[in-house]
């Protein structure tokens, strides 16, 4: 049963990571992240990586809040790959609790995830989003399932390619990644 858990997790860890390169490599090669847009629902994404990241990490805390219609069109694999690695930051990252809001702001989705712990350092705020970035040095307590760095520079890349927006707060009271993102694709020009 033990067995069957660790390999599951490493099935799981070892998928993030090559969903991460592949895009990583796309988006270096200077393209723009191919999507492929359909119709979805945001809360089933948010669900569906919830449970991917508690198969790999079953003693985090992860809350989930979700309100309002949440349909849209959107690449699903690329955004459960954006929620895993911003869920994943803040279990890894964070202290305690971690909490999931996805509300619905007019035609836009903002996804809201947060953690509590020591605040970002503000000057590593500027260049968080870029790759192979970390905001502390590696401690030595971190095990081998640290992210190389790329985490939140494929959220960006997944963000903007479905024309959305990511951002971050972070300070004693917590940090909070958002993502917005509109419900529907670009109108055809
Ligand atoms: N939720 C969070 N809470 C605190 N620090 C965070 C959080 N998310 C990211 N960070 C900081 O930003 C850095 C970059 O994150 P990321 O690009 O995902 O790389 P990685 O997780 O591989 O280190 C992390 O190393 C960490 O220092
Ligand atoms: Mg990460």
């Amino acid at each position: 049963m033990r067995a069957s858990a660790n390999l599951q997790r490493s099935a799981e860890r070892l998928k993030s990571l090559i969903d991460d390169l592949f895009v990583f490599t796309r988006t270096r090669l200077g393209d723009t992240l191919p999507i492929e847009p359909t119709q979805q629902d945001f809360r089933k994404i948010c669900r569906g990586a919830v449970d991917e990241v508690r198969a790999a990490r079953p003693d985090a805390q992860i809350a989930v809040q979700t309100t309002g219609e949440l349909g849209g069109i959107w690449d699903a694999g690329r955004l459960n790959q954006l929620v895993i690695n911003l869920v994943t930051n803040a279990v890894q990252h964070g202290c305690g609790a971690v909490r999931l809001e996805v509300t619905r702001d007019d035609e836009q989705i903002v996804l809201a995830v947060s953690n509590g712990g020591p605040p970002i350092p503000a000057r590593a705020l500027p260049t968080l989003f870029d790759p192979l970035t970390r905001a502390a040095p590696l401690s030595g307590h971190k095990d081998a399932s640290s992210g190389a760095g790329l985490g939140l520079y494929i959220c960006r890349g997944i963000a903007h390619a479905h024309r959305g927006t990511i951002g971050v707060a972070s300070d004693e009271s917590g940090t909070v990644f958002t993502v917005r993102t509109p419900r529907l694709p670009e109108p055809t020009q």
